[in-house]
C-alpha cells in the first residue's frame, strides 16, 4: 500500500492514545504553549498582496503579542512589535491600512519611519536626546515564502520557513502564489474550544467520509494525509471520477475551466501544506487559501484565514471560486462541531484517551512534535499547576543533556 507522497507508514504498535486530557484545559499549560509553541514558531500573518505598496500595513495579534507588518518607502516588507517605545501603546490601531510615510502613535504622537526608526517624539524638548535607533520599533522576524508572510515573535527551534517547506517547494512553485490577489481579506472567528482540538480534527482525513459530504463527494476516494515530518505535512486528493452527487460539487466540476498555469496532474486536485504549529496553505486550481489558529484561552481559539485569487481569473474561475466558498462554509461548520464534541470529552472523568486509526497517524506525529517542545505532555496525570513550568524546564534540560551525551559518543 502506498501511504502518501513521502510513503511513510505507521510503525507496528505505535501509541494510539493521544495527548493527556488535562493539557486541553490547564491554564498553566496554556502559558507554556504560548511561549514554547506560539511565540517561538512561525505564524502566517498575511500575503504580500495584503500589503502591496509603500506605506501599506497589516497587524496581527497573537498570545499577548502584537505585530505590525509594513512595507517601506524602499519597497521592503518589515515586521515590528506593534508597541510604542514611549508607553507601549499600539502604534497602529487598525487591522490594515495605508499610511503616508510614517507611523504615528495615537497616544502622544511619537512618529516612526517605515523602517522602524524613530523620527521624533511629540514635544521633544521634554525628553533628553532620543537615539533614533535605540528608540525605534522593535523588529521581529519576517520571512516570505511563496508570497505568504510569516512572522515569529521570538527566535525558536525552527529553521527558516523555506528550509522546512523545501520538500514542497517544487510543487508549490507551480501555483505562482506570489502573483495572487486578495479575494476575501483576512477574516477570523472565535471557536469555543481548546486550540489542540482544532488541530486534532485538522490533522486527519479519517473523518471526511462521515463528516464532510461535499469533500467526500469531491475527492474522498483519493484523499491521503502525510504524517508530520520535520515540522511539515502535506495532504492531497485528486477529484473523484464520478464526483457530483451534491449541487455545489457537481457545478464546481462541470464549470471548472482548464487551469493553464498548472500541469495536468494538478488541474483536478486540492492539496494542503501544513507547517507547525498551526499554519495551513490550501492549493486549488483557481484559489489559494491559508488558515491558522491561535489560542485565546484554554477554551477559546481564534480561527484566522483568507482566500486569494489569480490576477488572470476568468469568469468561470470566478464562478468556481464562489462554489469553493460554499463547500468551505459547510466544511468549516462541520469541523467546528467535531472540535466541540472532541474537546468536551477532555473534561469527562470517563474519557480514556484517543484510540487512533492508522489513518490518523498525522494526529500522533503532530502530538510528537508538541511533546518535543513540551515534554511535560508525556505525563499522564496533571502535574501540580504551580510546578508545571519548572517540571517542563527540568525535562527539557534532561533531554538536552541526553542529546549532548549522545552527540559526544
Ligand atoms: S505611547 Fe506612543 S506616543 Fe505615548
Ligand atoms: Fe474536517
Amino acid at each position: 500500500m502506498k501511504w502518501n507522497s513521502r510513503n511513510i507508514a505507521p510503525p507496528e504498535n505505535w501509541d494510539r492514545s493521544g495527548l493527556p486530557a488535562w493539557s486541553y484545559h490547564s491554564d498553566a499549560f496554556l502559558e507554556l504553549e504560548k511561549e514554547h509553541v506560539f511565540r517561538t514558531h512561525w505564524l502566517i500573518a498575511c500575503h504580500i498582496s495584503d500589503v502591496p505598496g509603500p506605506g501599506d500595513y497589516f497587524t496581527f495579534d497573537a498570545v499577548g503579542e502584537r505585530a505590525v507588518i509594513v512595507r517601506g518607502t524602499d519597497g521592503v516588507l518589515r515586521g515590528f512589535h506593534n508597541i510604542c517605545r514611549h508607553r507601549g501603546s499600539r502604534v497602529v490601531a487598525d487591522e490594515k491600512g495605508t499610511c503616508k510615510n510614517a507611523l504615528i502613535c495615537p497616544f502622544h504622537g511619537w512618529v516612526y519611519n517605515l523602517d522602524g526608526t524613530l523620527r521624533g517624539a511629540a514635544r521633544p524638548n521634554s525628553f533628553p536626546e532620543l537615539d533614533k535607533n535605540e528608540f525605534g520599533l522593535i523588529p521581529l522576524e519576517l520571512e516570505t515564502w511563496m508570497g505568504f508572510v510569516y512572522i515569529r515573535f521570538k527566535k525558536g527551534p525552527q529553521p527558516s520557513v523555506a528550509e522546512m517547506m523545501q520538500p514542497f517547494a517544487e510543487e508549490a512553485a507551480l501555483y505562482k502564489m506570489e502573483e495572487l490577489l486578495p479575494a476575501s481579506g483576512v477574516t477570523d472567528m472565535i471557536s469555543e474550544v481548546n486550540w489542540k482540538s482544532v488541530r486534532d480534527v485538522d490533522n486527519e482525513g479519517y473523518h471526511v467520509p462521515m463528516a464532510h459530504p461535499a469533500l467526500q463527494d469531491l475527492y474522498g476516494a483519493a484523499y491521503y494525509d502525510e504524517p508530520w515530518v520535520g515540522g511539515t505535512t502535506r495532504s492531497f486528493a485528486t477529484f473523484n471520477p464520478h464526483a457530483g452527487r451534491l449541487w455545489s460539487v457537481r457545478n464546481y466540476i462541470n464549470l471548472q475551466p482548464e487551469t493553464t498555469h498548472l500541469p495536468e496532474h494538478l488541474q483536478k486536485a486540492w492539496g494542503y501544506y501544513g507547517l507547525f504549529p498551526s499554519n495551513v496553505i490550501i492549493f486549488m486550481p483557481e484559489a489559494i487559501q491559508f488558515y491558522n489558529e491561535v489560542p485565546l484561552s484554554t477554551g477559546q481559539t481564534l480561527l484566522r484565514g483568507a482566500s486569494y485569487k489569480y490576477p488572470w481569473e476568468s469568469r468561470r474561475q470566478r464562478a468556481t471560486r464562489y462554489l469553493i466558498d460554499r463547500i468551505d462554509r459547510a466544511t468549516i461548520e462541520e469541523d467546528v462541531q467535531l472540535t466541540i464534541w472532541s474537546n468536551e470529552a477532555m473534561k469527562s472523568k470517563s474519557f480514556a484517551g484517543f484510540y487512533l486509526s492508522d489513518l490518523e497517524y498525522g494526529v500522533k506525529t503532530y502530538h510528537d512534535q508538541l511533546r518535543q517542545v513540551l515534554p511535560v505532555l508525556t505525563l499522564k496525570d496533571e502535574p501540580e499547576e504551580a510546578r508545571l513550568a519548572e517540571i517542563n524546564a527540568e525535562m527539557l534540560a534532561a533531554k538536552a543533556e541526553k542529546a549532548g551525551q549522545q552527540a559526544a559518543e
